[in-house]
């Protein structure tokens, strides 16, 4: 191969960057250039595909720095349309126009979907980015333990997974994703925060992370210590939920709740997604997570409680929610999330260049070390050929106290006892830079710009 494409695809994250600098130098150590797509699969969708040269003689842009969060390419949840062939037709006609021979594509399951359709006109691989950490299995196998049911929705069908079985850490597939450190490191960090307001006021706090359908997120924010911990994959049952907290409260005049954007109730019925608006990918906006569970509490609890014991004036004014929102996945990553991605990065142009097609470079555990490998992609698919997002193991979640079970803490422990590095410390420091306060802010786009070519559709 001399040329390879690179794109990234769906939600940003803060080690995005870190990928595309592992594998452009990868691809310089073996001469290969590398042309990065604009706007993940929306630059594939324009007709004259805005492109960037990465490595000019093979060496890497200077707008490239694997500290850097976001994506200096830009991302779009825009997707190829698998039963569209006109438009894959088009898209290949694209990429050999631009005599690209392979193409990375750094996205989370949503992008493995996208990717799907392109598999047939060139070869492709997947270099794994989510805040999310949903990417993977939980072992080999686990795609088949996925059914399609009858529903009433436009599809005629949804999608219902048999119980999962016990597994060892050694048996995920993908350990943990680039990104989701950063986005554990920020979460936590905002418990802490929020926790001082609540203890002070006596207040029950409720934060809510990201996440989707999946609980790692609120799992790993565990590091912040929040009181109690819900996620999608343990329903919400009040009776249980209202007397943790009565007890919580009991002894300590306050409480910290950290909760998942994706939880539901017992009849499944998702809690956060009262006005279901969705994004351009289809996925479902969640945005009241915590404002349900203030709810059932508010309900529950009673003013009286709180007025009683002159602790607040009302139920409603003891129970507050904070959103963390975007600021978990955007920023400077830390350093487990621009390592890993590097490499994953560095591995994706290593199995292109070593004839895999149609795979994934994963991180993996065993024997107390992550590693490298990876997966071919239709391991990872059900029978439909559909990449279902990993739920988080109900093995790693103790639902009686609502916090990371044993074997949750030794999985949270694997990734982030040495996640953290001197130089994300340091970089603290350069808040109070006092040029900060006269230079304006200097955006990567402007420079970028300057650099994207496009391709004239009529030639
Ligand atoms: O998939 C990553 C993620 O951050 C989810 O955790 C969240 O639900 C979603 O993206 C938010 O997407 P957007 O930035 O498009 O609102």
């Amino acid at each position: 191969m001399k040329r390879i494409g690179i794109l990234t695809a769906g939600g940003d994250t803060p080690a995005l960057n870190a990928t595309i600098v592992g594998a452009v130098e990868r691809a310089n150590q073996h001469r290969v250039e590398v042309i990065g797509i604009i706007k993940g699969f929306s630059g594939l969708l324009n007709p004259r595909v805005p492109h960037v040269h990465l490595n000019p003689l093979f060496r890497a842009i200077p707008e490239l720095d694997a500290t850097r969060g976001g994506t200096i390419l830009g991302a779009s949840r825009d997707y190829v349309d698998g039963n569209d062939t006109e438009m894959i037709k088009k898209v290949a006609e694209r990429l050999g126009r631009l005599k690209i021979d392979g193409l990375v594509c750094v996205g989370g399951d949503g992008t493995l979907n996208g990717m799907q359709p392109l598999r047939e006109h060139l070869p492709v691989v997947l270099a794994p980015k989510t805040i999310d950490n949903d990417l993977g299995l939980n072992y080999p196998g686990e795609p088949n333990e996925w059914n399609r049911v009858a529903s009433d929705n436009s599809r005629g069908y949804e999608y219902e997974k048999k119980p999962g079985r016990d597994f060892g850490l050694d048996e995920m597939v993908n350990f943990a994703t680039p990104g989701y450190a950063t986005a554990v490191y920020v979460t936590s960090l905002s418990v802490q925060r929020i926790r001082t307001t609540a203890e002070s006021h006596r207040r029950i706090a409720i934060i809510e992370v990201m996440g989707r359908d999946c609980g790692m997120i609120a799992l790993g924010t565990a590091y912040g210590q929040p009181d109690m911990i819900l996620i999608p994959e343990s329903p919400v049952d009040p009776g249980p939920l209202v007397e943790r907290v009565m007890s919580i409260l009991d002894v300590q005049k306050h409480a910290v709740i950290c909760v998942s954007e994706g939880i539901v109730d017992v009849e499944g019925n998702n809690l956060g997604a009262l006005t279901a608006s969705k994004d351009p990918a289809g996925n479902v906006q969640y945005s009241g997570a915590a404002e349900a569970v203030k709810r059932i509490l508010v309900d529950k609890i009673g003013d009286a409680f709180f007025t009683k014991q002159r602790r607040n004036e009302s139920a409603d004014a003891a129970i507050f929610v904070r959103k963390i929102g975007h600021t978990q996945r955007g920023g400077r990553p830390i350093l487990f999330d621009h390592f890993y991605a590097s490499q994953l990065g560095g591995k994706a142009v290593d199995l292109l260049l070593g004839g895999h097609h149609n795979c994934v470079s994963t991180l993996q555990y065993r024997d107390g070390s992550l590693f490298l490998d990876s997966i071919d992609a239709n391991k990872l698919l059900d029978r439909w050929g559909n990449m279902h997002a990993r739920p988080l193991s109900p093995t790693f979640y103790d639902s009686q106290r609502f916090l990371p079970s044993a074997k949750g803490v030794n999985y949270l422990r694997a990734i982030f006892s040495k996640a953290l590095g001197a130089d994300d410390v340091e970089s603290i420091r350069h808040l109070f830079d006092g040029g900060n306060l006269v230079h304006p802010y200097d955006s990567v786009n402007v420079h970028v710009n300057r650099r994207i070519r496009r391709i004239d559709p009529n030639e």
